[in-house]
Order: structure tokens, then C-alpha cells, then sequence
């Protein structure tokens, strides 16, 4: 912003008006992004940030539409601005693959860790005879699932933060959230699960932590389950 305002100063001619300095703007965040060796995402939502708000702001559309926007995303991403982590949804694909795990492993109960919008918890409950238990602490994501498993009495949905639960009861728990929270995950694992249980997780392996079996699906994201199984003694390698 201050290179934008900087550029305008000395070039009136060529950088004068909403857009232009906009643009301006965009380019230097952009290239500054680049510099800072942001990931490659982050470029275009520099570069657009600014000229998004401007045109948007041509629109006048009333204030409480924006308003609204902020708390339905406050909603969905709850902690995610404090830094926890964001709503993904695991693809069908990986449902089946849990699926067929909880199959394999003949598991009575299965636990997942942050359901969002019970993607994996709402299938599992409805083909398999087992108990399911889903954590989420979103309030939208939650009624979104609590909603889906009404009618799933082996199905419940609890509106809590994962990290109070206790996974001693389940033979397979499932997680699907970021590689910022796998070591104290798998403390958590460590602690809690009991000896023969599995726990797996999507896309984000624990660190230092030898998997028993890695499931590659064969989704658009090319996902893969680390599966981790429970032992008396340490699992770190
Ligand atoms: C990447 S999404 C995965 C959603 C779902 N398990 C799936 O596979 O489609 C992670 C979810 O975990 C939820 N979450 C993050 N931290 C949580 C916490 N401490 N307690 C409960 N839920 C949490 C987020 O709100 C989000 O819905």
C-alpha cells in the first residue's frame, strides 16, 4: 500500500485513481509475496485482494450483506482465524476407503476428529453397524452434521472441542486436520487409544512416526490415509 500511494506521488500521470492505485497495490503485494517465498496461492489473493474490495464496493450493496458474509464464515470457520484448523471435506472416495477399514479391522466404535460437515461420520454411520462418535466445534459444520444424523441412532454428533474428548473407546479413530496439529495429536493418540486400536490420518502424517500402511485414494487431491496402529510401547521410531 505505501509503494501504491509512493508510485502515485511521483507519477501522477500514471497512477491516478481508485483502479489504477488498486492494481498498483495488487502488483506490489503480489510481487512482495513472492519475495517472502509465500506459497504460490497467496499471489493471485494479493493481487486481487484490493480491486475486489473496490469493485465490490461500485456494486452498493447494502452494509448488512457484508455483515452477513463475516458471521456465516465466522460460523463455518470458527477458529480458523486464531489459527486452528479450516473446513476441508474428505471426497466419497475416502469415505469408502475408512469404510472398508473399519471393515477390515472389525470395529465396534469409530470416532471422528473434527467431522465438518460429517462427510465421513454420516456415510460410516449409515452402512456400517457401528458406533459413531463425531467432534466438531463449528457451530454451522455441526448442525450441518447433527442435522444429517437425526434419524442415525448409532450416530453422535457433539459440538465440542476434540482436544477434551477421550479416545480410549474407539477402535478407529479418524482425522482430518493440519500437519500444525499432528504432534499433539498423536500425544493425544499415544496417551489415550488403546493397544490394537488404528487411528488414521488424512493427508497429514504424524511426525517421526512410522505408519503401518499408507492408503493412496484415488481422488482429484490424490489423498493419502496414514494409518497408525496403537501399540503398548512407543510407536516413535
Ligand atoms: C479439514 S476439516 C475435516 C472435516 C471432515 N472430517 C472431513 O474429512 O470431511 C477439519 C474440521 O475440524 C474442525 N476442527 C478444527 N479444530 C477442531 C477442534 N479443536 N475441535 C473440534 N473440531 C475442530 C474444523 O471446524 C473443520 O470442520
Amino acid at each position: 500500500m505505501a509503494l501504491a500511494i509512493a508510485l502515485a506521488w511521483m507519477l501522477p500521470l500514471v497512477f491516478h485513481g481508485a483502479w489504477r492505485l488498486a492494481l498498483a497495490q495488487g502488483v506490489a503485494a503480489a510481487l512482495w509475496s513472492g519475495v517472502l517465498r509465500q506459497p504460490y496461492w497467496w499471489a493471485p489473493i494479493h493481487l486481487l485482494f484490493l480491486p475486489a474490495a473496490i469493485a465490490l464496493l461500485t456494486l452498493q450493496l447494502p452494509s448488512w450483506l457484508y455483515l452477513l458474509v463475516v458471521l456465516l464464515l465466522a460460523l463455518v470457520f470458527w477458529g480458523t482465524v486464531k489459527g486452528d484448523v479450516p473446513l476441508f471435506l474428505s471426497s466419497p472416495a475416502v469415505a469408502d476407503a475408512l469404510a472398508a477399514i473399519v471393515d477390515r479391522e472389525n470395529a465396534g466404535t469409530f470416532a471422528d476428529l473434527g467431522a465438518g460437515v460429517g462427510s465421513v461420520a454420516v456415510p460410516l454411520a449409515q452402512r456400517l453397524a457401528i458406533k459413531v462418535d463425531a467432534w466438531e466445534y463449528a457451530p454451522l459444520p455441526w448442525l450441518i452434521t447433527a442435522w444429517r444424523c437425526r434419524k442415525l441412532p448409532n450416530a453422535d454428533v457433539k459440538r465440542d472441542s476434540l482436544w477434551g474428548c477421550d479416545l480410549g473407546s474407539y477402535d478407529v479413530v479418524f482425522a482430518f486436520l493440519s500437519p500444525v496439529v499432528m504432534e499433539k495429536l498423536g500425544g493425544k493418540v499415544r496417551r489415550e487409544m488403546h493397544p490394537g486400536s488404528l487411528f488414521v490420518s488424512s493427508s497429514f502424517p504424524v511426525p517421526d512416526w512410522q505408519p503401518e500402511s499408507v492408503v493412496q485414494i484415488e481422488d482429484r487431491r490424490g489423498v493419502k490415509l496414514f494409518c497408525y496402529r496403537v501399540v503398548t510401547t512407543q510407536q516413535k521410531k
